[in-house]
């Protein structure tokens, strides 16, 4: 039957096809770039044929009122992290901060984090934004690996006094920069934090890393906190999504406010069955990037560079400078690669989709640029040790 001809006319104005026949070759391009992209782990392309396979076969619920593949991925969180309760949102930012303004009721208060933790840094001051809440950012005195009792303590506000904003939280990070928190330092922590009325939350975005190193299951390294965030998006390689978990009364408090902020979403189920699969399949990836981390950090001292953080998961920073190269270089020589590279500042990160080759031709960018500084007279300095003092600027820390 047609259409009344102004009707259809409208028809046409609203009509959309964003699906090109290039996209199977623009696919297979973004596939064979990302494994040799060392910027982030965020940027690995999924969901997979397969993973969208099984994505299509999830429940249609409206998740703002009841979807069963959405609930059943909340209640595998909440029991694979040993919390009574767990809320699918759309990102990590999106869980810390709903997990900070969840925790807090009444200001005055304030948030102890590590100076250098994605809370503090790079979630556009939503503490102060979104809670009204005071952060306190801390640096770890032990070299810059993580935060201990020691260093929060001092800085840890109780009593009566007006001058201050109570400390009312403490938001931790596993891991941060890559590196793992020890498990003992969380449990000082929280120990102190209970004993004394502050909650404890942790941001693991990167939490299943620490599983896949240390074989501490996620329930014993989530039991000390009061609430945990798990991303699925970064290093699992889930299209999007983060799960909050904690108690009942918690979720049920936060999925207030993300409703509250426009969060609360419809047909989730496509998203939680591609989570699933990402736990399903992906995590057990995880061992041989480190492993792929390794071999890069292994190959960069070999060649003199200076570790900066070494990859005790997925991450490392390092400083060509002792063999007379600059960051710029690197970049510019990987990207003029016949198979470009993207390596940007001191950062380097290796994930799911990142190639044994990508790693030995990063390798091979920093051994010809360390030749010809040699053949140009350069004399390299020794390999200094790791976790240097010093600002993060000075440690050319990247900011994203
Ligand atoms: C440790 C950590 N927490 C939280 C986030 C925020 O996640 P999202 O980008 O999904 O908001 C990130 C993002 O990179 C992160 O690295």
């Amino acid at each position: 039957m047609s259409a009344d001809p102004s009707f259809e006319s409208i028809i046409n104005q609203i009509k959309v096809d964003v699906v090109s026949p290039t996209h199977d070759l623009e696919n297979a391009k973004q596939l064979e770039a990302v494994s040799r992209c060392f910027a982030s782990e965020l940027i690995s392309v999924f969901p997979t044929k397969e993973m969208y396979e099984y994505a299509t076969k999830a429940s249609v619920g409206d998740a703002v009122w009841h979807d069963s593949s959405t609930e059943a991925l909340e209640a595998h969180i909440a029991q694979l992290t040993g919390k009574e309760a767990a809320l699918l949102v759309a990102s990590g930012t999106m869980s810390n901060q709903l997990a900070v303004r969840t925790h807090l009721h009444q200001p005055p208060f304030s948030v102890i984090c590590d100076g250098r933790s994605h809370i503090n840094k790079y979630e556009a001051g939503g503490a102060a934004l979104h809670t009204g809440a005071h952060t306190v950012p801390l640096m770890p005195s032990n070299g810059h690996h993580h935060l201990t009792l020691k260093d929060i303590r001092p800085h840890v506000v109780l009593g009566e006094d007006i001058h201050s904003a109570p400390t009312r939280l403490i938001c931790l990070e596993n891991t941060l920069d890559g590196l793992i928190f020890p498990q003992s330092d969380i449990v000082d922590i929280c120990k102190f934090a209970h004993e004394n009325g502050i909650l404890v939350h942790l941001d693991g975005a990167r939490l299943w890393h620490v599983a896949a190193t240390t074989y501490i299951p996620m329930s014993v390294l989530c039991a000390p906190l009061d609430s945990v965030s798990l991303c699925f998006s970064k290093g699992l390689g889930a299209p999007m999504g983060t799960c909050l978990a904690g108690s009942k009364a918690f979720i049920q408090k936060a999925k207030w406010f993300r409703k509250a902020w426009g969060g609360g979403m419809r047909q989730t189920g496509i998203i939680a069955a591609a989570i699933a699969y990402a736990l399903t399949y992906n995590f057990s990836q995880l061992p041989r990037v480190h492993a792929l981390a390794k071999r890069l950090e292994q190959g960069l001292r070999d060649l003199g560079v200076r570790i900066l953080s070494p990859a005790e998961t997925c991450m490392l920073y390092y400083d060509p400078s002792p063999i007379g190269i600059g960051y710029q270089e690197i970049q510019d020589r990987a990207a003029a690669l016949p198979q470009p590279i993207i390596a940007m500042g001191s950062r380097l990160v290796v994930h799911i989709q990142t190639t044994t080759e990508a790693i030995d031709d990063l390798l091979a960018v920093l051994r010809t640029l360390k030749e010809n500084k040699l053949k140009d007279g350069f004399t390299p300095s020794p390999d200094l040790p790791v976790g240097p003092s010093g600002t993060d600027a000075e440690r050319g820390y990247p900011t994203a």
